[in-house]
Parts: structure tokens; C-alpha cells; sequence
């Protein structure tokens, strides 16, 4: 639809940037990232004794690997199914360490240089130079998700509105749109956040997917036009900002925000262990140098601030608090820092239930659902508990494709069938919020 194409300025801006990326790919020029991720390895790991659990961790420390899943060491327990980054450096190492201690592994990604330079989005882009239409199957930069931005609340002010909620760390502007048929009637509304997790580009891809939908489809699908009259969407496509442009610009499995530590050269607080609620119990680390540091104190980090004293202003009319991470295909509700059952378990439940069906009606792509303390693991001073704690009723995270075939490196022609799928979840879910639950 014409509509939602690019203006012409903005092809002209983004030609310089395509040539750049054309010749970055051209052979004999220099890599992606500086190919610092040449002959590294991606396996998969699952011990199933205490003392393969002890060898592993003391190894992993050792050889600083990269944590794929699940996101900390200290997870790790026997029977967990554990993804490694292991630097190439050390990957021999590690592999014969493995071989002779009889602890059966596979290799997932073989170079993950060679895995990320295959599926490139850059490759992608290069072809964007013809299209007129914005690609909603490419993964895209945060200048382009942010002029994106702009150019629907240009071009759609009837249904878009785009403002800030604050700044980022490194000063960048935290946009939300505000997406839903202007009403003087009072309506609820939905929270919807993307990329609090820099690496995890599936995510801001769905925010943007959604938006998409949602402008192409209110006037002929009657649950998208019920969902656009009664409600309002407050979307943050990428949450976590500077780690998002440091995904694409330095290291594409960054994980946390960008701020700086007093005391250790290490950067960044893990922005789902950052809220106020059993703030750096189980399942967060107190470490700067950890992918699960919770941050000197709650709210710390400005990204999660700006959110929280959003959340706290309109909490009265927010029903649901929807956020988008990767990868395990998972639908999780409170509690996370606890095992617990929530009050009002059953609304819950059987909406997750509804959604993940919907989900797997697509294509048969099977999600588990669950508290996340019991159906992935225990942590404490995420999101989603917190947004539950301070009274939205219906909170969930979602956990995207895949399983770990390609993990964080989910290839774009999986953009959309992910999205396809992920979005009938999203609208039952939806619906079951305007619905009274028995
Ligand atoms: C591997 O290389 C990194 C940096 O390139 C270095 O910090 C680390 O000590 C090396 N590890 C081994 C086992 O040589
Ligand atoms: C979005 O558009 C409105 C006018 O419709 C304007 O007032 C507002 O400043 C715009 N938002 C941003 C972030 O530019
Ligand atoms: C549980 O449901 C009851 C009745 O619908 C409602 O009054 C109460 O606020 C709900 N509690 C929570 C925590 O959502
Ligand atoms: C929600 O999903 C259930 C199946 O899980 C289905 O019966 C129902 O029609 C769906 N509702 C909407 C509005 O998509
Ligand atoms: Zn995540």
C-alpha cells in the first residue's frame, strides 16, 4: 500500500549508507563487525551430573564464553539445555576438554562469522535500494526504525502518535508511538515493548510488524478495527537503545544497556533485572561484569526509569503489558522471581492457552507456556513482575522463535512467518482483555 512506502528524501538518505554496506560485502574488503566472530562456535551443551554442571561452569569462567541461553551461568543446574558462544580462541580447548570428561555436546553454529555474514541483513538492504516500499523483512538499524517513526506519525496522525518518554544513557531519544482511533471516551489501553535485549533483533522486527498490521488491516479486519476503536497501543519498538545501535555497530551478541560502572571497566545493566520488584535476588547478578547485572540500585538505568514513571502515570488504564524477547519459543506470565501461582490464575492461564493455540494454528510451531519461574527460570526485578506488582492484570513476555537452531542469529526470511504467527497470539490475547473474564 502506497501508504505506507518510503518518501522520497529518505530512499535518497539511506543510498550512501547502502553503498557503504555494498562495499563492506564486496570480497576482500573488511568484514562485518571486523570479523572479530571468525571460526567462534555456537554449541549446545546439557550436563547431566553435578559434576559435569561444576566442570562446565568452572570452564565457562575460565574461557569467558558467551551465554546464549540460558542467560547466566549460575542457571545452570543438571538437565539444562545450555547454548555457548565459545571464542575460537578457545574452542579447542574446550571442545577436547569435553571429549576426554565424556560430556556429550553438538555444535549449533559451526563459525559464527560465516553464519552471521549468510543471513546478513546487510545483504538485504543492498536490495532495498529498488524497493519503494518499506521492507518489514529485513532487521533494521535504530536510525531507520527511529525515521520509520517519524514518517508515520507524519503520515498517519489520524491513528499514530509519536512522542518521548526520555533519554537513554548515551542521550538518545526514547520514542513511543501511541497507536488507536482518537476517542474522547475513556479506553484501556496496551503496553507493548521490543528489544530490552540488544541482540534479540526478532524483537524490534515484531514491534514494527505489528504497526504494519495494524495500519493495513483495521478497515477490513473487524478484531483488528474492534482492537484500534477500544483500545490504545503504547509501543516502544527498541527499548534499550544504545545497546541496540552497539548490537549493530560493535558486537551483535550485546546484550545489556550501555552505562558506565564507577568502579570496573565492564559496561551495562541487564534491563530486565533493573525493576523494583525483589530487586537482585535469585536469578540476577551483582556483578558489572555479568550479563545478568541488576545495575547499583533499582531503576538505574534511565531506559527502564523513563518506562516505569511512564507505566506509574498510566497504570489506571493500561490492562496488559506485553514484552518481546528471544529466543525459546515461550509464553510467560508472573511470577518470575518466585515460585507462586498469581492471584486470578485461571484468566491468565487460559489466555495464554487461547494464544499459544492461535499460534501454532499457522505454521505448528509449538510454545510452551507458563509462570516464567517454573517454565524458564527463576529471576528476580524483571519487567513483566514488576508491571504485575504495580497492578496491570494481564502481563506477559513472550519469548520468540527459534529453539536454538539459529538462536540470536534467526534468519530475516524467518521475519516473517515469526511475525504472521506471533501477531494472531498478540490479537487473542487482545480480545480476551476486552472480554470479561469469568
Ligand atoms: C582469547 O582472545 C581474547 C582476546 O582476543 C583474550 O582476551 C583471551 O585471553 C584469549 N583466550 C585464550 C584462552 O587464549
Ligand atoms: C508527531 O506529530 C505531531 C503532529 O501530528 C507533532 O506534534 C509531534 O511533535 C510529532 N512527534 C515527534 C516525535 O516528532
Ligand atoms: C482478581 O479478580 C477480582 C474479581 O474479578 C478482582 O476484584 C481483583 O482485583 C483481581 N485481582 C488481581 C490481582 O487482578
Ligand atoms: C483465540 O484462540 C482460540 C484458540 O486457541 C480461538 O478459538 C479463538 O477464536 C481465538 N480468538 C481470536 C479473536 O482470535
Ligand atoms: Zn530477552
Amino acid at each position: 500500500m502506497k501508504f505506507l512506502g518510503k518518501p522520497r528524501s529518505q530512499t535518497a538518505v539511506s543510498l550512501p549508507i547502502c553503498l557503504l554496506i555494498w562495499n563492506i560485502l564486496q570480497p576482500g574488503h573488511s568484514h562485518l563487525y571486523s570479523n572479530r566472530y571468525a571460526g567462534d562456535k555456537v554449541i549446545r551443551v546439557t550436563p547431566s551430573t553435578k559434576e559435569e554442571v561444576y566442570v562446565l561452569k568452572k570452564i565457562s569462567h575460565q574461557l569467558k564464553v558467551d551465554l546464549w541461553q540460558p542467560s547466566s551461568i549460575s542457571y545452570v543446574s543438571k538437565g539444562t539445555v545450555t547454548d555457548v558462544h565459545i571464542p575460537q580462541n578457545g574452542s579447542r580447548a574446550l571442545l577436547d576438554f569435553l571429549q576426554e570428561a565424556n560430556i556429550p555436546y553438538k555444535i549449533l553454529i559451526e563459525d559464527l562469522q560465516k553464519a552471521l555474514e549468510k543471513g546478513s541483513s546487510l545483504q538485504a538492504q543492498r536490495n532495498r535500494r529498488s524497493l519503494s516500499e518499506y521492507n518489514y523483512e529485513v532487521y533494521h538499524s535504530l536510525e531507520e526504525i527511529q525515521n520509520w517513526m517519524h514518517n508515520l506519525n507524519n503520515t498517519h496522525s489520524g491513528l499514530i502518535h509519536m512522542f518521548p518518554i526520555g533519554k537513554s544513557y548515551e542521550g538518545r531519544s526514547l520514542f513511543i508511538l501511541k497507536l488507536g482511533r482518537r476517542s474522547r471516551a475513556y479506553k484501556r489501553a496496551v503496553w507493548m515493548d521490543c528489544g530490552i535485549h540488544a541482540r534479540e533483533w526478532i524483537g524490534p522486527a515484531f514491534c514494527q510488524w505489528f504497526v504494519k498490521e495494524a495500519l493495513l488491516t483495521y478497515r477490513s479486519d473487524p478484531i483488528m478495527r474492534k482492537m484500534m476503536n477500544h483500545l490504545y497501543f503504547y509501543i516502544m519498538p527498541v527499548f534499550n537503545v544504545d545497546g541496540y545501535h552497539f548490537s549493530w555497530t560493535s558486537d551483535r551478541f550485546w546484550r545489556k544497556t550501555r552505562s558506565r560502572n564507577s568502579r570496573f571497566r565492564c559496561r551495562g545493566v541487564d534491563a530486565n533485572r533493573n525493576w523494583r520488584v525483589k530487586w537482585c535476588a535469585e536469578g540476577a547478578s551483582m556483578h558489572p561484569c555479568d550479563d545478568t547485572y541488576c545495575g547499583p540500585f533499582p531503576e538505574s538505568e534511565p531506559e527502564v526509569k523513563a518506562v516505569a514513571n511512564f507505566l506509574r502515570k498510566h497504570k489506571k488504564h493500561i490492562r496488559a503489558y506485553l514484552s518481546f524477547h528471544a529466543y525459546a519459543q515461550m509464553l510467560l506470565y508472573p511470577y518470575s522471581y518466585k515460585y507462586a501461582t498469581i492471584p486470578n490464575f485461571s484468566c491468565v492461564e487460559s489466555a495464554a492457552y487461547k494464544a499459544v493455540n492461535a499460534l501454532r494454528s499457522v505454521y505448528g510451531v509449538r510454545y510452551r507456556y507458563g509462570p516464567a519461574s517454573s517454565t524458564l527460570y527463576v529471576s528476580s526485578g524483571s519487567s513483566m513482575d514488576w508491571a504485575y506488582k504495580n497492578g496491570i492484570p494481564y502481563t506477559f513476555a513472550f519469548e520468540l522463535r527459534d529453539t536454538g537452531h539459529f538462536g540470536f542469529l534467526l534468519p530475516e526470511a524467518l521475519i516473517k512467518p515469526t511475525c504472521t504467527e506471533t501477531m494472531l497470539a498478540v490479537k487473542n490475547i487482545t480480545v480476551h482483555l476486552l472480554k470479561k473474564c469469568p
